[in-house]
């Protein structure tokens, strides 16, 4: 795995536990309130109430054996912006796990180099570190590999209890569950090793379970993410899965199949299983999906296609391949894949040959619906987790509408999320919030930019006294939407 690494910043469990645990990607040890902080650049605007949050691994005790970024304990990083007014907060996500080792005061659990999920003899502990979604006026801290979803206090970070809706699912949930914050439903698939490898369901503006139904895979997969239109929810069937045999050995091992096609299943958002419909594209993997929307017959999703590898000759090198994807070294394209209801053509282009665009955002308002406008991270092609600059897209034509790196070296931005103004008057009217370290100047600092225009550099900088270690997924939720919560 590719990083970059510094002496300093060790984790603060002390001795040294790889490049993994170190630097950049070193977890921090205090939970911490801060309000008047530092602004290095402009002023807060006013006119930007709400909180964005971001989730990442933070490892509260040295690993039992090898580390991977996906097996550190959840963190959230919060600024709380209300009438010009900024609070950064940090808070680890209480997990059943994390409340186990902290009683005992070490890891009981091992990460995804030492163990597979389900193994008695070496525990896998959910972290609720990847993906963070806003519900009901609540944060969901959600795990990749389908856990459990907690729920946070969006304000002051508490752990509230695990989401009782699931709970009744009698399943789980995996990152990237989708809110339509019109209708204030969100959708969630979970994924498994055992038959029928795949659950979808709904929760509904109450808070109760409306929908779940067993989705039949051909095997064991390992999807990532989903997509929702404002009638149907797109399910994802891609070629890229654990190694059986390496699998009943006990051990890691996955695998890209470029015999395969890469199958999205549509299905209504309150469809029976049998009622999904699934269309067929070419191979590739999938982590993240931009938006989608219909228009007319078609379903039309954009995301961020991850790029085959490519041997000499041009072929696909699948073995490169699932290197790269268990390794998080992102060659991702901005994408289109459309599905016609009607009469089931499907097809696809690339809508970005130039950027590796990944981690994307967009006006969460307008999730299921036609977007314009997709802000993403222009990824690191080398370097693990390391995102060095922001930049918008036209999802229409693919147009770079321009970006912004404070050093395209030495940044590291986390995932941006769009931040609707207050009475907006357009669908970029609003700002796009990110964090930021340099590890050139060793400092922190919380970017705002005018969403409008990124290529002008952020109307605010904020300097926070404490690092956020590199990490994964963010959201933003409106004050109008984090009052939901507080009827
Ligand atoms: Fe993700």
């Amino acid at each position: 795995m590719n990083t970059r690494t510094s002496p300093e910043n060790l984790a603060p469990f002390g001795e040294d536990h790889g490049p993994l645990l170190t630097g950049v990607y070193a977890p921090v040890a205090e939970e911490l309130a801060l309000k008047d902080l530092k602004l290095l650049k402009g002023a807060i605007p006013t006119n930007l109430n709400g909180v964005y949050l971001r989730a990442g691994p933070n490892a509260r005790y040295a690993p039992n054996g090898r580390y991977h970024p996906f097996d550190g304990d959840g963190m959230v990083h919060a600024a709380h912006f209300e009438n010009g007014h900024l609070t950064y907060r940090n808070r680890w996500v209480q997990t059943e796990g994390f409340v186990e080792e902290q009683q005992v005061g070490k890891s009981t659990h091992f990460g995804i180099r030492e163990t597979l999920k389900g193994r008695p003899d070496k525990r896998l502990k959910d972290t609720a570190n990847t993906d963070l979604v806003g519900h009901r006026g609540r944060a969901l801290a959600l795990w990749y590999m389908s856990g459990d979803a907690y729920e946070i206090d969006p304000i002051t970070l508490e752990t509230l209890g695990k989401s009782t809706a699931i709970s009744h699912s009698g399943g789980k949930i995996s990152a990237h569950a989708k809110v339509d914050e019109i209708t204030e439903e969100m959708m969630f698939f979970d994924y498994g090793n055992d038959a029928p490898y795949m659950h979808y369901g709904v929760v509904g503006a109450d808070g109760q379970l409306k929908h779940h139904v067993p989705i039949d895979l051909p095997g064991p997969r390992l999807p990532h993410d989903m997509a929702v239109t404002e009638h149907y929810s797109v399910l994802h069937d891609l070629p890229l899965f654990h190694d059986h045999e390496a699998m009943a050995l006990g051990r890691h091992k996955i695998q890209f199949h470029p015999e395969m096609s890469s199958r999205f299943g549509v299905i209504a958002r309150f469809g029976a299983a049998d009622s999904i419909r699934w269309f067929s594209f070419t191979p590739c993997y999938l982590y993240h999906v931009v938006n989608a929307w219909e228009e007319g017959d078609w379903v039309v999703m954009v995301g961020c296609r991850y790029m085959p590898a490519l041997d000499a000759l041009g072929n696909i090198d699948a073995q490169r391949t699932a290197k790269d994807v268990a390794e998080l070294v992102m060659h991702a394209r901005l994408w289109v894949w459309k599905m016609n209801m009607k009469t089931g053509e499907t097809a696809e282009h690339v809508l970005n040959t130039q950027h590796n665009a990944e981690f994307p955002s967009y006006n969460g308002r307008l999730t299921g619906r036609k977007t314009r406008f997709g802000y993403l991270v222009d990824h690191s092609e080398t370097v693990t987790l390391q995102w060095a600059g922001v930049r918008k897209f036209d999802l229409e034509t693919g147009a770079d509408l321009g970006g912004w790196s404070d050093d395209a070296q030495h940044s590291w931005y986390s995932e941006p999320w769009f931040a609707e103004a207050d009475a907006p008057q357009a669908e970029d009217d609003g700002y796009l919030i990110s964090f930021q370290w340099n590890d050139a100047l060793q400092r922190q600092t919380l970017d705002i930019f005018d969403a409008r225009d990124l290529a002008c550099g952020p109307v605010a900088q904020v300097e926070l006294p404490q690092r956020l270690p590199a990490g994964f997924h963010a959201c933003w939720i409106e004050r109008d939407r984090l009052a939901l919560g507080r009827r």
